[in-house]
């Protein structure tokens, strides 16, 4: 550890100015001091991580998220991508809001693909129990004009609905990657029972709300489902949670 935070220090002092560098790590001590007064919990990351210079990745996300606190999360999710790169097969997001999960599911997969969302743009349906009491029935509508606006001329196919009356709608073949990001439990837990028997082998389910308090509902839905299935959910330190589906044996 100690040989590779020297080596990423010493490429930082390359590729800055030595009053740039006095300037960040300044910046970051302060920084750090702040954070044990205002968050004690809040676990700082790094300096110097290659993909914060992704200035176009960045320009692109801020169209979606000026407050840019979900940018690492569409990051990886554009880099998971990859693992399905060699598969042929469609795309799904439940829930889609505004759209920028399912831009990036798209862009990736170019026309190789159909991507197939679904969202009620009416917000959350109610929460149960499971799901304590951050969230409530109508939070995060978003408009469908402008999702589809957005998603329709790069192929995709958006349904208006309630999960999970809405997915009899579409007439899905096969999937290589399926977003779940609805943040309750009840239709979390049923995106994974559609969309896992619709998984290739090497297919992959996201939950984009696996690793949030708030979302205790999600995660739960998630285990509970995966409980008696092979697969390990791969629990991220962005707060994603991974399925990647595998071959059945025998
Ligand atoms: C956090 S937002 C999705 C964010 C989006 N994936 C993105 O990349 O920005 C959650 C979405 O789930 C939708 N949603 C929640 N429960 C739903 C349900 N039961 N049926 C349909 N949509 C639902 C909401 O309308 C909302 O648009």
């Amino acid at each position: 550890m100690g040989r590779r935070v020297r080596s990423v220090a010493e490429h930082g002092r390359m590729r800055l100015s030595s009053d740039e560098a006095k300037r960040e790590q300044g910046g970051y001590a302060l920084l750090a001091e702040a954070r044990q007064v205002l968050l004690p919990g809040y676990p700082l990351t790094e300096l110097m991580k290659v993909w914060f210079e992704d200035h176009a990745f960045f320009d692109q996300m801020r169209r979606f998220d000026p407050t840019e606190r979900s940018n690492d999360r569409k990051f990886f999710l554009r880099e998971l991508l990859k693992l399905v790169d060699h598969l042929d097969g469609d795309t799904a997001e439940a829930g889609v809001y505004e759209g920028a999960a399912s831009w990036i599911i798209c862009q990736a997969r170019g026309q190789r693909s159909t991507h197939w969302g679904f969202d009620s743009f009416e917000g959350l349906s109610a929460p149960s129990r499971r799901d304590g009491d951050f969230w409530s029935a109508g939070d995060l509508a978003a408009s469908e004009t402008s999702a589809r606006a957005l998603l329709e001329p790069l192929g995709a196919v958006v349904f208006k609905g309630w999960i999970p009356e809405v997915f009899a709608q579409a007439q899905i073949d096969r999937l290589v990657f399926a977003h779940v990001d609805v943040d309750i439990h009840d239709p979390t837990l049923a995106s994974f029972e559609y969309f896992y028997d619709l998984l290739v082998p090497g297919g992959v389910i996201v939950c984009d709300d696996y690793g949030f308090t708030p979302c205790e509902g999600a995660k739960q839905a998630v285990d509970e489902f995966m409980a008696d299935r092979p697969e390990n959910v791969i629990h991220s330190p962005t707060g994603q949670g991974i399925v990647i589906k595998q071959a059945r044996r025998g």
